[in-house]
């Protein structure tokens, strides 16, 4: 096991890329804190580990809310005893252009994928360097950060910010050892996120048409990830394999950002 008494926060913990992530991380070993604005995400996920028998300890928790970031990390401590992992995960999908977005909208949306994630790397590492403990943050991006797309305009802009805070805080926190690292994932094969939200006791309505079919034809490799599967790069720039390797960023995207534009991958002869 790769994560041995390490602990982890993990926010957005849903059954789908931060409860695949979490229960990654909780089988190499890790404790978990769900931190999740939705009780009912950072109680299920955090009961699933625990069934397990992992060590988890769910939290309700907004990621902009400062007094209750404060709050989850101290709780964190208190419960486990340090932090060693942050997965700065938590996000809202809002597909809006710059056209038809209201600006309240564009505050909301970057002000969790950015904010939260300035608000829990700080406490976090604040923490972290207390201790002298070191650790490893990892931000979750999208594809979508690292291209332009339209009519997903706050989205994109946040997650694209997000590789840049990923580089500048990993230069700062550098000397205390503690490591920030990136992880892209892609549009995502739903049939792991529906089986998972099943094992924790959700009743789900599977779709009848694969709505994602559309982008695994696009895709390099002919097919879509899945939570567990960035769950195990997760695990890898959590744990000391890792540990010569920080400001970079890991896409699990079965190929999507190394595609050359006009490229079809589904066209056989080309
Ligand atoms: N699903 C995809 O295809 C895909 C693709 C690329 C990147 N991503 C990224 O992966 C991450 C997880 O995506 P997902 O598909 O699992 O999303 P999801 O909607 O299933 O989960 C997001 C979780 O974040 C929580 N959350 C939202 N706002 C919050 C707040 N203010 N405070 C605390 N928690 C909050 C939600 O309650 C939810 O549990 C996101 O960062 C997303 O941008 C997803």
């Amino acid at each position: 096991m790769k994560l041995i008494d390490r602990v982890a926060i993990v926010t957005g913990t849903s059954p789908n890329i931060g409860g695949g992530i979490a229960e990654a991380l909780a089988a190499e070993g890790a404790a978990i804190i769900a931190a999740d604005a939705n009780a009912e995400n950072a109680n299920d996920c955090a009961k699933s580990i625990q069934a397990n028998g992992g060590r988890a300890l769910p939290i309700t928790c907004n990621v902009t809310d400062e007094a209750q970031v404060a709050k989850a990390v101290a709780a964190a401590v208190e419960t486990f005893g340090r932090v060693d992992i942050l997965i700065n995960n938590a996000a809202f999908f809002n597909k809006k252009g710059v056209l038809d977005m209201p600006y309240d909208e564009w505050l909301a949306q970057t002000g969790v994928i950015l904010g939260g994630a300035f608000l829990f790397t700080k406490y976090v590492a604040q923490s972290m360097i207390e201790r002298q403990t070191g650790g490893a943050i990892i931000n979750i991006i999208s594809t979508a950060g690292h291209q332009g797309e339209p009519g997903n305009v706050a989205y994109s802009t946040s997650k694209s910010g997000l590789l840049n805070f990923t580089r500048s805080t990993a230069m700062e926190l550098a000397e205390h050892g503690v490591r920030v690292n990136s992880l892209t994932p892609t549009a995502t094969d739903r049939m792991e996120s529906f089986d998972r939200a099943e094992r924790w006791g959700r009743s789900v309505e599977r779709p009848k048409d694969d709505v994602m079919e559309s982008y695994r034809v696009r895709a390099p490799m002919q097919k879509l990830p899945s939570p567990s599967d960035y769950g195990r790069a997760a695990v890898f720039l959590a744990s000391d394999d890792a540990r010569m390797i920080t400001g970079t960023d890991l896409r699990v995207d079965a190929g999507a950002i190394a595609k050359y534009w006009p490229w079809d991958p589904s066209a056989k002869h080309q």
